[in-house]
């Protein structure tokens, strides 16, 4: 049996997609049979995750109003161990209200990530901001979770917040382990930086946050807007390094 491993941030534009596409990449490298779920209805996995030019875009909101088979929906990628699932039509539309009821009421989410679970070594998924209804549909069903914390000021007044949610939803799932804190965009050279980084080792648990971060790179957003996880675009760079080290971190965790 696989695991599932949710990207979770309370603050939008902290690295999320960023950071599933790129674990989601780093562990099929290594061999691991992946899926790339995007559960956000912006679906902004679809741009960044290397499908080819002419690639269908339905996805999981036309699985979940039963418009397409999930076999229609899993879009192979230029990885031959990474399939994704993209947010699908409901990207296009300018009211997400609908997707986000159904996602609400119906178990579908939940059964599409058991099956997952039993058909993958790791399921990645890509979350919207905040801890609405979807984001705890999904933590129901992972088994681990993780939470990019950008290193700008506003990250301190945050992280109690988001901790505090998450440790909520923790506590609902006996399988559910928050991996920790990961802090992104760090940049040795900024001041803010510095006192993110402080700020958090000093008052969270040791093991609530990663020794590694995730340097912010240049490469990382050029990748993005080529299409491309950077991990495959840019293999040298410090930012791709990270993911793939964070990624072995994690898949040693994994049961
Ligand atoms: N390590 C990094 N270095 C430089 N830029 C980065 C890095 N990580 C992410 N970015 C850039 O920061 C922006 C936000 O990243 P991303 O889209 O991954 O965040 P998000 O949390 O998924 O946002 P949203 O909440 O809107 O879904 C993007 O333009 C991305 O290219
Ligand atoms: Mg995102």
């Amino acid at each position: 049996m696989g695991n599932v491993l949710a990207v979770v941030s309370q603050k939008g534009g902290v690295g999320k997609t960023t950071t599933a596409v790129n674990l989601a990449a780093a562990f099929a490298r290594r061999g691991m049979k992946t899926l790339l779920v995007d559960v956000d209805p912006q679906g902004a996995v679809r741009y960044g995750v290397g499908l080819r030019a002419d690639h269908a875009t339905v996805g999981i909101s036309d699985y979940i109003s039963g418009a397409k088979s999930l076999r229609d929906v899993i879009l192979p990628t230029a990885l031959p161990w990474l399939r994704v699932i993209l947010a699908g039509t409901v990207s296009a539309a300018a009211n997400h209200l609908a997707y986000q009821r159904t996602m609400e009421e119906s178990s579908v989410l939940a059964e599409l990530l058991g099956m997952a679970r039993q058909r993958t070594d790791v399921t990645v998924v890509d979350t919207p901001p905040g801890l609405g209804p979807t984001v705890e549909r999904v933590l129901a069903a992972s088994q681990h979770v993780i939470v990019p914390l950008q290193c700008e000021p506003l990250a301190l007044q945050t992280t109690p917040q988001i901790l505090r949610g998450i440790q909520d939803v923790v506590a609902t799932n006996d399988e559910l382990t928050l991996d920790g804190l990961v802090l992104t965009m760090y940049d040795p050279t900024s001041e803010a930086s510095l006192r993110v980084s402080d700020y958090v080792r000093r008052h969270l648990p040791r093991n609530m946050v990663f020794d590694l971060v995730i340097p912010r790179s240049a490469a990382a957003s050029e990748a993005f807007a080529a299409g491309q996880p950077v991990v495959l675009r840019s293999p040298a760079d410090p930012v791709s390094q990270a993911y793939v080290n964070l990624a072995t971190e994690l898949a040693a965790r994994f049961s």
